[in-house]
């Protein structure tokens, strides 16, 4: 039965009534429902209460016509288990305060269990399917190991990544041993958040367009090669009634579909034929690219996520529709198109013209891809 879903059709590049959407950072600070939450907890807090992480979750759908839900949590919880001390700053974003900088910090990072250094999340994700009650997919997410190294290097967001870089290049050993350990933290991350519900998982590697593309080749791509077989393998063929995943729906209807796969990046467009080695499903573009150039280039047997520049959601409507029609244009009603912001929704975003978007991509692909 939840197999059946628009958005997992389409990740699966079956054909669908009307292209499925949902926004990156659908639940954020531009509702005035989640600020009010925010007003009077921290993010961490937010995000470690499962029961507040499960409601956030919910937001969007009270306010936004969209086909799938996004569990709320943030790339970096999962990185505390190893050992880096995170928090959130006001207008900072993230700050890791021990960062790593030789071999031997990275040879003393513990490879925890996420089902027991992220449990928070895994609750909010049982919680959330519970509310759902089959009504939409959930996707479940993780940081890709190359976005994670850059904040556990950097100690927070960079724009050179100067000793991200400096670290690949001056000591690969310690390199390749920090990616192997995040890559092993989040297939494990994945399938537990798999195991508790989740329908879906994207991997954001949001910051991985900085690397030339020989780089990301040779430091990055065997690393997210490495996650998404662990993610398939363990999903397919050797599950065990043990997992609770084995008794969600979806599983029961169906045993031996893996959950899609989602990877996701900004600055991509020049490297679209290696992203495709990674092996998901659905690769996720942003605005950058004309939406069929990027398919042209990443071929037919990839699903498709994006690609809508956010700060059009700042632009009168009718810019804002011509651009939304542009992209199912470009789409043009092939199966495999998930329409989404290049990027997450920004923090003053109207919430209306959120709404109008997504009502407008069901009507508009309704048509378009009935032709
Ligand atoms: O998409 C969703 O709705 C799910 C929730 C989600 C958040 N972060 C919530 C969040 C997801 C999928 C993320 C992923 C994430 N986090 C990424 C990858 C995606 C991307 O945007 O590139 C990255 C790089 C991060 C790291 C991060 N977390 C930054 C840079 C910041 C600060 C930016 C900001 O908006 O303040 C965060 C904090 C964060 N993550 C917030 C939210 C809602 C804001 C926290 C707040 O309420 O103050």
């Amino acid at each position: 039965m939840t197999t059946n879903f628009r958005f997992l059709q389409a990740c699966r590049r079956e054909p669908t009534d009307r292209t499925p959407v949902w926004f990156m950072r659908q639940a954020g600070r531009y509702m005035p429902e989640y600020r009010a939450i925010r007003a009077r907890h921290s993010f961490l807090e937010m995000v470690k209460t499962p029961e507040l992480a499960a409601e956030i979750t919910l937001q969007p759908l009270r306010a936004l016509p969209v086909d799938a839900t996004i569990i709320y949590s943030d790339i970096l919880p999962p990185l505390e288990g190893m050992g880096l001390r995170l928090t959130y700053e006001q207008g900072e974003g993230p700050v890791i305060h021990n960062p790593l900088c030789s071999l031997a910090e990275i040879e003393a990072l513990a490879q925890p269990d996420p089902r027991e250094t992220v449990a928070y999340t895994l609750d909010a994700i049982r919680l959330v399917k519970r509310e759902l009650a089959g009504k939409l997919p959930l996707i479940g997410f993780c940081g890709a190991p190359f976005t994670l190294a850059s904040y556990a290097i950097e100690g927070g967001g960079s724009r050179e990544y100067r000793r991200t870089k400096q670290l690949m290049y001056r000591e690969p050993a310690a390199w390749h041993t920090l990616m192997g350990k995040l890559a092993t933290l989040v297939s494990d991350y994945a399938l537990a958040q798999i195991a508790a519900g989740a329908d879906a998982i994207q991997l954001f590697d949001s910051w991985a367009g900085a690397l030339a593309p020989a780089d990301y080749a040779e430091f990055v791509l065997p690393y997210v090669q490495q996650v998404v077989a662990a993610i398939r393998q363990r999903t397919t063929d050797h599950r065990t009634p043990t997992t609770d995943a084995l008794q969600t729906q979806s599983s029961a209807a169906n045993p031996r579909s893996s959950p899609p796969i989602s990877y996701f990046g900004t600055d991509t467009c020049g490297r679209l034929g290696l992203l495709r080695q990674t092996g998901a499903d659905v690769l996720g573009v942003d605005w950058r690219v004309p939406l069929d150039d990027a398919w042209a280039q990443i071929g037919p047997g990839y699903a498709i996520q994006g690609n809508l520049d956010p700060h059009t959601l700042f632009a009168p409507w009718p810019v804002l529709e011509r651009r939304a029609a542009d992209i199912l244009e470009r789409a043009a009603g092939r199966p495999g198109h998930i329409f989404n912001l290049g990027h997450g929704i920004l923090t003053e975003t109207p919430v209306e013209a959120v709404a109008r978007l997504a009502e407008f991509v069901s009507a508009y692909s309704q048509s378009t891809v009935a032709r």
